[in-house]
């Protein structure tokens, strides 16, 4: 077999076995998400692992996520907290935080998780004012249209140094090249803002290649 014959699952069937075996919460909060019929968007295993890893890479204590869907990849970045470490979770749609919830509980996590319920914009504004300390890492994975706010809420959230994290920002850019979308916004504000350095990194999903916008706060 060629390179050029290999598809992305051939990758991913060789490396998320080896690197990002599911555990049995994992694997319970898949099964959950289905049998409540949430939509099949979470990150793949590969990619939650990669986002485990990056946590642990910048040492993070505070994690804030936004889009939590059934609490998958929150379970994966909430695993690389220290012992007194702290995630919140931002989720507008009710269902999908309760079902999060129950999967988080499952996974032992309760005490470091706390999954908020209703619109970002408005979870982020009262972080904002909320007297606490600046976030490690902000994992961005909700609407797409909603990303460049997004972006504009978390940088002043992220202390110096700490990483922002774009979910699915590789297809849109790439499928419709001419076509306006969020995801291609998001990129292009991205690339462009002064207080980060940033690379978007393919990632493997059982249905093809998605993509990971990794962004570090520059140190003043
Ligand atoms: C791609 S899913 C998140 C997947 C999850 N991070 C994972 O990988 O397991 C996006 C989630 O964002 C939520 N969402 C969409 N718009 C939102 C908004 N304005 N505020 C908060 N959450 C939102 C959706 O309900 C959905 O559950």
């Amino acid at each position: 077999m060629n390179l050029q014959d290999m598809t992305p699952q051939s990758y991913d069937r060789y490396l998320s076995p080896l690197f990002a075996a599911e555990d049995e919460a994992l694997r319970a909060a898949r099964e959950e998400m289905q049998r409540e019929q949430l939509p099949g968007i979470s990150v793949s295993a590969s990619e939650g692992k990669l986002l485990h890893v990056l946590a642990l890479i910048s040492g993070a204590s505070r994690i804030l996520e936004i889009g939590t869907l059934g609490g998958y990849s929150t379970i994966w970045l909430a695993r690389a907290l220290p012992p007194e470490g702290r995630l919140i979770s931002l989720e507008i749609d009710p269902h999908h935080a309760e079902v999060a919830r129950r999967n988080i509980q499952r996974a032992g996590l309760t005490q470091k998780v706390e999954v908020r319920t209703g619109p970002a914009l408005e979870a982020l504004a009262k972080l904002a004012v909320e007297d606490r300390a600046l976030f490690d890492l902000i994992f961005i994975d909700a609407d797409k249209d909603g990303y460049v706010e997004y972006l504009g809420k978390a940088v002043p959230l992220l202390r110096d140094g700490g990483l922002i994290l774009g979910d699915n920002t590789l297809p849109d850019a790439v499928l419709n090249p001419k076509a306006d979308s969020g995801t291609k916004r998001y990129n292009a504000a991205v690339a462009d803002h002064p207080d980060l350095v940033s690379i978007l990194v393919p990632v493997l999903r059982s249905n093809g290649i998605d993509g990971l916008l990794i962004s570090l706060k520059k140190k003043r």
